[in-house]
């Protein structure tokens, strides 16, 4: 399966929203990432269902909704019905996670759920069946532009083998420093979504330009 990109509005211009996601769907971007922060969960505060809905006004790929919050199953039903296709809670944020995962499966959206950097990968072990995404953070979630913490490479590979000894179907997504040098890495562990945010929206190229870089990164990385 060739490895999707899916470009992290984080770090686009907020004033020129709709233009950049256009942008990024013309230049071959696989689904749009939305990172949703609180203030509670992550030390940072950025947008809501209204922004999700302007946003699916603007392109037809998939909206790929990272929950970085508390509480997600108060938010969730907003953001079904704003448009999100995949909505993805993180474990550290749910003590009732089976529970939260069913009900993100009866809104109708593709369920996914993510660890930070300092969560073990067995953590998710008995939901694997309930989800059709598993996000392994690359950083500690709160703030574009930040560096990949180098372990986090070996602990996607052992996602991966974890996800291939359960026959598990779940897309295996990256999130966080991640950069056409640091991506071939992670493909290779068996990543098959890369988010990135900072390396797509920047003044260093177009979002073209920097999309491609990435492809061009990961095409030949033997998976
Ligand atoms: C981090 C967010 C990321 C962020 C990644 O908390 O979840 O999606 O936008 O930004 P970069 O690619 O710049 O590390
Ligand atoms: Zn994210």
């Amino acid at each position: 399966m060739k490895v999707k990109l899916a470009p992290s509005i984080l770090s686009a211009d907020f004033a020129r929203l709709g233009e950049q996601v256009a942008a990024a769907q013309e230049a071959g971007a696989d689904y749009i990432h939305v990172d949703v922060m609180d203030g509670h969960f992550v030390p940072n505060l950025t947008v809501g269902p209204d922004v999700v809905a302007a946003v699916r006004r603007h392109t037809t790929l998939p909206l790929d909704v990272h929950l970085m919050v508390r509480s997600p199953e108060l938010l969730a039903p907003r953001f079904a019905e704003a448009g999100a296709d995949i909505l993805t809670v993180h474990q550290e944020a749910c003590p009732h996670l089976n529970y939260v995962l069913s009900m993100l499966r009866n809104l109708g959206v593709r369920v996914g759920v993510s660890i930070n950097p300092a969560t073990p990968v067995v953590t998710l072990e008995e939901v694997l069946d309930q989800v059709d995404l598993v996000l392994v953070m690359t950083v500690n979630p709160g703030f574009g532009g930040q560096r990949l913490i180098p372990s986090t490479v070996e602990k996607v590979r052992r996602m991966a083998s974890l996800l291939a000894a359960r026959d598990a179907s779940a897309e295996l997504e990256v999130d966080g420093g991640v950069t056409p040098e640091t991506a071939v890495s992670l493909v290779a562990a068996g990543a098959d979504v890369l988010v990135a945010g900072s390396s797509v929206f920047n003044r260093r190229g177009s979002v073209a330009e920097n999309l491609m870089a990435l492809r061009m990164a990961v095409e030949r990385v033997e998976r």
